[in-house]
């Protein structure tokens, strides 16, 4: 049975889904309302492809799969978006959306989202945590990309896909993705890693870990220039080399401390040793007193000047 009815039907229903939500109570299936531009069918309501600029209005609540791929959406409307409670599959892919999508996910049961070629620029601690269920999440080819916030995904330990290809990444905390204990499947592939030593431990883990990597032949380094291209798997001996010479630049404080100390001691020796000789020249020249003393009454008696020697 095709639900979707006249644009007169929806305002109809759709009022009735208020009102089943101000009044609490099931007054109508509200699997009866469909947005004009989609197609509803099984719980499922597929709006593709209709250039829309906004979250279509009426989708019924009851609603386990929702597909808004290829049209012209900026942005999710939080309040419209968390009332469909059984919600476990969203396509989101091929629109604008902006931004770091932060306190638009709170209540889904989401288990599949896909925000592929969108325009997001930031992901942070509070985009996804509460998507406890999740375990597909597709961000690739989001050109604007810049970043994503150490340990963004902690709380989606049912993981097991992550795709962050074709994004703006140069870097990323290793804990974000090593420390998720479901991942499976990975995509890393066309970013611009900038494989300095702050990327030490993310190459380390990369070439460690027995995940799958999507496209795993075009995981390059973009940066520095002299490694172009090169595979992040095959950086070890450039990472070693290259930390180690940072390593070299601490060393050479830490020579230089220890330079400092030899050179402190080495004065603190010549001191002593200059005290030593002249201990032991007023010894000699106390001996010639006594000698002198022998001869000479008038020289004042050695002893006192020895035990003032000694307190020194
Ligand atoms: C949604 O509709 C489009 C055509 O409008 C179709 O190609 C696509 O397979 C549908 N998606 C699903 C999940 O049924
Ligand atoms: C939606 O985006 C497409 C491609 O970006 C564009 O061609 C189209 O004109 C846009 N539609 C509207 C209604 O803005
Ligand atoms: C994408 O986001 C950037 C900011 O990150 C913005 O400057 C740009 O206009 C956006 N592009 C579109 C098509 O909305
Ligand atoms: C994880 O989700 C729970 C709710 O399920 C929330 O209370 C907690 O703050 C989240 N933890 C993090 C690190 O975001
Ligand atoms: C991906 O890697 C393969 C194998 O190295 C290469 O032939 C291909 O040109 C790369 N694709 C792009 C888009 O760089």
């Amino acid at each position: 049975m095709d639900k979707k009815g006249n644009p007169w039907h929806c305002f109809l229903s759709c009022g009735q889904n208020i009102l089943i939500i101000v009044m609490g109570i099931g007054l109508l299936d509200p699997g009866l309302c469909c947005p004009v531009e989609c197609n509803c069918e099984h719980l499922l309501v597929n709006c593709t492809d209709k250039q829309l600029e906004e979250f279509p209005m009426g989708i019924p609540m009851d609603t386990r799969q929702l597909v808004l791929t290829n049209n012209n959406l900026t942005y999710l409307p939080s309040v419209e978006l968390n009332l469909l409670i059984d919600l476990v599959y969203l396509d989101c892919s091929h629109n604008i959306l902006g931004d770091s999508l932060e306190a638009t996910f709170i209540a889904l049961p989401l288990v599949y989202l896909d925000l592929s070629h969108n325009n997001l620029s930031k992901i942070t601690l509070n985009t996804f945590y509460l998507l406890t269920s999740l375990v597909v999440l597709k961000l690739s080819d989001n050109p604007n990309l810049q970043e994503i916030e150490k340990d963004s995904f902690a709380n989606n330990t049912g993981l097991r896909q992550l795709d962050l290809s074709r994004t703006a990444l140069i870097y990323l905390d290793v804990s974000t993705v090593s420390l998720l204990p479901s991942l499976r499947t990975l995509g890393l592939s066309f970013n611009p890693w900038d494989c300095y030593c702050p990327l030490k431990d993310f190459l380390k883990w990369v070439m460690e870990t027995d995940i799958y990597f999507i496209d795993a032949e075009n995981m390059t380094c973009n940066t520095p220039i002299h490694i172009h291209g090169l595979l992040l798997k095959d950086t070890e001996p450039h990472i070693n080399l290259m930390c180690l010479t940072t390593l070299y630049e601490r060393d050479y404080l830490f020579l230089g401390l220890v330079g400092f100390v030899i050179f402190g001691s080495g004065t603190v020796v010549a001191w002593l040793t200059g005290v030593c000789v002249v201990i032991y020249d007023r010894l000699c020249g106390s001996s010639e007193d006594e000698e002198d003393e022998e001869d000479d009454e008038r020289h004042p008696p050695p002893k006192p000047k020895k035990t003032q020697e000694l307190a020194v």
